[in-house]
Order: structure tokens, then sequence, then C-alpha cells
């Protein structure tokens, strides 16, 4: 995947992200539509994954077919919101080992403070597919990537659902190596961090608090 950022314009992820997007929207819609995304865009982040080839027996004839070559993948979900991505891409992907990387921000310094880091062992030897669905500033992306990679992790992809420029800039200067999947690339933030016209509080959607 050599773009630094992708964008999966298929018209029914376009189509899904517009009804995510209304402000009317059920979290239970929301979550199943946030599911339903998350599959397509699993597909488009594991399109080049390596695949070796293996002898079967069909009912017919001995083969040579594909089968996926090396260690599982690992999905690393960036608390709390990566949890609504993770859901669906583990249907797509159910042998993947999970990971959770929990960090919150320090109100006096705003840098990204590691409340919680529990990662799959051989990083190194995995992909490695970090998930949140709000790329926003970028601070708590690359903090978490940084954790990843002090973890060993060499071969990181970043998905997400709606990215704004300011974090794609945050996440190129920080992890130019790390290529970025995303349904759409928003016009802006807002003062408050808020992507804009973005779908407002991810997590808060998702999980119905707010
Ligand atoms: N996180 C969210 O949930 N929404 C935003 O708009 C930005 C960050």
């Amino acid at each position: 995947m050599p773009e630094h950022l992708t964008i999966v314009d298929h018209p029914l992820i376009q189509h899904k992200l517009t009804i995510m997007r209304r402000k009317d929207t059920s979290t239970k819609s929301f979550r199943q539509l946030l599911r339903e995304i998350s599959q397509l865009l699993a597909y488009e982040i594991t399109r080049e994954l390596e695949v070796t080839t293996e002898t079967i027996e069909t009912p017919m004839q001995t083969m040579e077919a594909p089968v996926l070559a090396g260690k599982k993948l690992a999905l690393i979900s960036i608390l709390r919101a990566g949890n609504g991505l993770l859901d669906g891409v583990l249907e797509l992907v159910p042998a993947a080992r999970v990971g959770f990387v929990g960090l919150y921000r320090d109100e006096e310094t705003l840098h990204p403070v590691q409340y919680y880091f529990k990662v799959p062992d051989g990083l190194e030897d995995r992909l490695v597919i970090a998930v949140d669905p709000m790329l926003a500033t970028g601070n708590s992306s690359a903090a978490a990537v940084d954790l990843l990679k002090q973890a060993g992790a060499t071969n990181i992809r970043f998905l997400c659902l709606l990215a704004a420029p300011e974090g794609v800039a945050k996440m190129k200067e920080a992890h130019p190596d790390v290529p970025i999947v995303t349904a759409a690339l928003d016009e802006r933030l807002d003062e408050r961090g808020y992507i804009v016209p973005g779908l407002g509080d991810a997590g808060d959607r998702m999980f119905g608090t707010k």
C-alpha cells in the first residue's frame, strides 16, 4: 500500500457514512453502519496481504490454492471508539490477534498519556492495523503508533472512518511509513478539536453516552 492516504470512496461506504453523519441517526443504526463500513474498509486495507499456496484436494482434483501467508495480523483498537471499528474488521478477519491502546489527554500539558497497553506478541512479524474511527488532531494516533513501534511493530497501517487534514499531516510528519485508509477526508477541525462537518463524538454516538 504505497499511498500515505487512501480514501475509499466506494458508493456503499459513502451512502452509509452519510446516514452515520446525520444527527438524528440512532445509536443502534450508527453502530450497525459502523460495523458494515468497517468490513468494507478492512477489505481495502487487507488488499495486499501476502499469500502463498497450499496443495489441496477439491472433489475433482488436486490443486495449488492460495492461502494467507505468515503470522496472523494484529488489530489494535485505540480505546474506546476504536472498538466500534474493531468489531467489523474482526468479522472479516476472525483469526486476527487483537490488542488495545488506551490514552487520555493530560489537560495541563495536552499530551496523550497511556493508561492501558496490551498487544499480541511477535508484533515485529505481523501486519499491524491500528483502528480509530476519527483521525482528528492526530496526537493520540501518533502516540499510539509510537507505542506500537516501541513494542516492535514495523509494518503498521492506520484505519479510520473520518480524517481531518490536520490529523493526516500530523501522522505524515510523525509516521510517514504508516499508510492511512479512511472513508472520507473532511474539511477541518473546529476550535475544540472536532472534525467538521464530521459526525460528532464517535464514541458517544456508538455507545449512546453524552
Ligand atoms: N473524536 C471524535 O469522536 N469526533 C471528532 O470529531 C474528533 C475526535
